[in-house]
This record gives structure tokens, sequence and C-alpha cells, in this order.
């Protein structure tokens, strides 16, 4: 797995810094250009006024993910990188969120030049925007080497190891590293599952890893496998994993952080399909190989577990997870079979390959059993949703106005946002069946707000928030900030929630 980058705050004075790459965050100033701060005058002069020269010259004016690499004199700083921050933020949020992307950005620099570290510097950080700037880092530096062989050695280029921070250390400041070394610990868990390929990252790896991270931080885990999905009647469930011999895992790990043993959890829920083919209704030939990434939701729980354990948040909460693949064969489930789910409703399967509903609807009545304060579920459920909102969007439905209010806040302060899509009554008319109490798809109209509609039947009893993250889980394409390939969406908005429930 790939290493962790090490972290440290290397004091505010620049001219002390010894780094093969200096990253320098400077927001845009419309019309008069990227004023120099006070803070950099020094290494202006240790670089014969370069900064200032390219400034004046607006070279580089300072427009989000802009970047100029200047070189230094023989005696000075080797490299430096000016990165653009944007205009300048109206908001603490927008401006922590700059930052992060900012540090991803830089990270990501010094990956390709191979330098192995970087230090990074933005005028004035505090405690919050460091936690940003280590996330970001982590976020830019992160790559999966695991399943290619290296390049001979004289042609390697070194992997970010390590990054310094242009910030004095202080009690707040150096906690404020911790959280992000934390937060950065699930994102790299949740992106590293999510790229295993899915014979490598099968239900019962996902199972393992669950354990391993109770293990690790004494939380209960429950893992049910086919016999024990069979004895809890999730019908629906099975139906899914009854087209492969592959053992299907539910798996639950219960973090148990608040003072008083018995307040009500948090549930986090999560579609684990470490492959969808499409089953019978398979799916077309091209592209099929990204349905690997079916599983990022329980990828995002597993590494939002991972993170709220590290930061030791004072609440309870229940991670839930439901692994298996989606396979066509003779014993796979036909589209016209009535399934029989846990909380006793009657399923009409029409398309077996809207899966993730089938295994989400099993998982949203077990949950119950943990009295839950607010549950929230991530899924790459519908195809529907990247149309709708793209890849950088999350589409949020839920019962609970105030759920769904926090979770929107939660995902502005992680930068990794959402948008609400209605889940009005009157959509429940496109899943009627003729022979069950629902059938599993409403076609092609509203195919994210329907996909919601038959999760809703089933989150019966508590608060409930639904994200469809089928866009913006993973993307096909670089950014300049993160590598194509898995986000690590939506862990940090995950962790965001849970730790301003925890706090109050
Ligand atoms: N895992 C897919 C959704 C998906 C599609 C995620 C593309 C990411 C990118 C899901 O199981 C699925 O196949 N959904 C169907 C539902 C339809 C049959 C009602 C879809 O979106 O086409
Ligand atoms: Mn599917
Ligand atoms: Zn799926």
């Amino acid at each position: 797995m790939t290493q962790p980058i090490t972290v440290t705050l290397a004091g505010g004075d620049l001219s002390a810094i010894r780094a093969p790459l200096v990253c320098l965050a400077l927001p845009s100033n419309g019309s008069t250009g990227v004023t120099l701060p006070a803070a950099l005058r020094g290494l202006d002069e240790a670089l014969e006024g370069a900064l200032h020269v390219a400034l004046e010259a607006r070279d580089f004016r300072g427009s989000r993910d802009e970047t100029l690499m200047l070189s230094g004199p023989a005696q000075g700083p080797r490299r430096v990188l000016l990165v653009g921050l944007g205009a300048p933020a109206t908001t603490p949020v927008a401006a922590t969120n700059a930052v992060r992307r900012a540090a991803a950005v830089s990270a990501r620099a010094a990956g390709r030049l191979g330098t192995g570290s970087f230090a990074f510097f933005a005028d004035g950080l505090t405690a919050e925007q460091i936690e940003a700037v280590v996330v970001g880092m982590q976020a830019g530096a992160w790559q999966y080497l695991d399943t290619k062989t290296l390049p001979p050695e004289h042609e390697r280029k070194a992997p970010v190891a390590s990054a310094q921070i242009v910030a004095d250390a202080s009690p707040a400041t150096t906690k404020a590293v911790e959280a992000g070394l934390a937060i950065a610990a699930g994102q790299v868990l949740a992106r590293t599952l999510a790229m295993m390929p899915g014979n490598l990252c099968t239900p019962e790896f996902l199972a393992t890893t669950g354990q391993e991270i109770a293990a690790r931080h004494h939380m209960r885990a429950t893992v049910l496998d086919r016999a024990g999905l069979t004895k809890e009647g999730m019908g629906a469930f099975l139906a899914v994993a009854q087209g492969t011999p592959v053992e299907p895992y539910l798996i639950a790990l219960e973090y148990m952080g608040a003072p008083k043993m018995e307040t009500p959890p948090i549930a986090l829920v999560g579609k684990g399909l470490c492959f969808d083919s499409g089953g019978i209704s398979i799916k077309p030939a091209a592209n099929m190989e990204q349905m690997k990434f079916d599983m990022c939701g329980a990828a995002g729980v597993l590494g939002a577990m991972e993170t709220i354990a590290r930061l030791k948040l004072p609440v309870n909460v229940v991670g839930l997870i439901g692994a298996t693949v989606n396979m066509p064969s003779g014993t796979a489930m036909n589209p016209g079979d009535v399934v029989r789910s846990q909380l006793g409703k009657y399923i009409e399967i029409v398309n077996t390959d809207a899966e993730g509903r089938l295994v989400l609807a099993d998982l949203l009545s077990y949950v119950r059993r943990f009295k839950p304060s607010v549950v929230v579920d991530a899924a790459t459920l519908t195809g529907a949703c990247v149309i709708a909102l793209g890849h950088t969007t999350i589409g949020v439905m839920g019962t609970d106005q105030r759920a769904i209010d926090d979770i929107l806040h939660a995902g502005e302060r992680a930068g990794e946002r959402g948008w609400p899509l209605p889940i009005y009554d009157d959509y429940f008319e496109l899943i009627k069946s003729d022979v069950a109490d629902m059938k599993n798809s409403g076609g092609r109209a509203a195919g994210t707000i329907t996909a919601a509609m038959f999760l809703k039947e089933f989150a019966d009893g508590y608060p409930w928030v639904h994200l469809d993250i089928a866009g913006t889980a993973y993307t096909e394409s670089d950014s300049a900030a993160l590598a194509r390939g898995p986000s690590g969406i939506p862990v940090g908005l995950f962790v965001e929630f849970v730790r301003a429930r925890a706090t109050k």
C-alpha cells in the first residue's frame, strides 16, 4: 500500500527552509496583479528578485490551479513553484478549500518532478487551514503502484515522501497536522481500496480490511457471510449475491467514542460492489472495467471509520457495508424475479443492473438494530447522477432537512460538495409494480431520484440522507489537484459531518 507522507511544521522563516522544491500559494488580486506578501521579501532577495520580476511581468496571475516554475540561482533555493489560489476568498471555508487545493497541486508537481519532498507556503495559515493543507498534500501525492513493475532505478522518480509547511509549531498547529494526517489516512485507504482491481479487492478483502480497522482501534466488528445473510432474511442482498460463488459479506463496525455508551450512534452505510457487470441485464463492454469502483461507498465508510478512530472523536459511529459482486450466471437473479427484503417488503427485479439499491435496502433495515440517531448512506448508485451533476458534485437526498443541511455544510467544509435533489412522493409512481410492493428500476427518467425513492422505502425509523457518489467517487481524467481514478470522496464529508455532531 502507498506509504503515507510525513508532514512537519518548518517554522515561519522561509530563509531557513531547505527543500528541493518550495511552493508558494498566492491569490490573484484583480487588476493590481499578484502582490508579494511581506513574508516573501527575503526569499525574493535570495532569488535575486525573480519573484517580484515575475509578478510585475504578469507571468503569474494567481488564478486557481495556475503554476509558474522559477529556477533559483546557484546559491539560493533550487526550485520555486508559484501556485495560484484564485480570487481572494470571501469566507473562511472558501479560503480553506483554496489552500487545500493549492497544496494538492503542489504535491502533484513534486511528484511529477520526483523531488521526493517539498515545502509549502501560504500567507497567514490558520490551524484549520494547516489541517487542510496536510489533507491536500496527501491527496496530490497519492498514487497506486502495487500492481506495476517499477522502472529501472535510474528512471525512477522519487514518490513524495515528506513535506514541510511554512508555519510555526504550536499546540494548535501541531494538532492540526495530526488531524490532517488522520483524514489523509482515511482517504488513502479509501482510494487504495477503490483503485485495487476487483480480483484483489474482493468482498472478502473488504471484510478483512474492516476487521483490521476494528482490531487496530478496539471496535466491535460483526461479519455475516452468505449463511448469516440467509439467517437474517436478507432476500434483496442475497438476490444480488446469488449469481456468483464469491462469498458476500455484510460488515458492521462499532466505534464507541461517546462519553456515554448508550448515546445513539451515527450510522454510515456503504455500497460495496467489488464488481458490477450488470448481471443478466449485462452492461455494454465499453468501460465495464470501471465497475471495479462500484465499492466506493463502502471504501468511503471504511476510510471514515479509520479517520474517526484516529481522531478519537467523542461520538458513537456505526460503519456498515454490504460487499458482493453482480454477475450473470445460471444461478443469477432474473428480470421479473420477486424477492422479499429483510424488512418484509417485496421487490420486483426488472433490471438486474439496479443491484446497489437491493443491497442497500437490506443494509438500511439491518442498521435499525443499532438505534441510530441518523443514517447516511453513500453509493455509486446511478449513471443518471453522473449526467445530472457531473464529476464534482454529490447528489444528496433524504428524509430529514436538518440532516441534509448538515451534510451539505460538511461537504462544503471538506471540499466534497453536494447538491440536493427532490424526493417528492410523486416519483414513487415510477417504481410501482404489478406484482410486488415496488420494482427496482423506474427507467431513465429521474434515475437518481427514483433510486432514492426506492431506498426511502427501507430507511424506516430514523433520519436518513443518501449520497449518490457515482460521478464523484472516481474520474476518468486528471485534474490539476487529483490524478484520475478514485477521489477518496466521501471520506472528508463523512468525517466533517461526524465531527460537527461530536461537538454538539
Ligand atoms: N453502479 C451502477 C451505477 C454507475 C453507473 C456508477 C456509472 C458509476 C458510473 C449501478 O449499479 C447501475 O448500474 N445503475 C443503473 C440503474 C438502472 C438500471 C436503473 C444505471 O445507472 O444505469
Ligand atoms: Mn448496476
Ligand atoms: Zn452498481
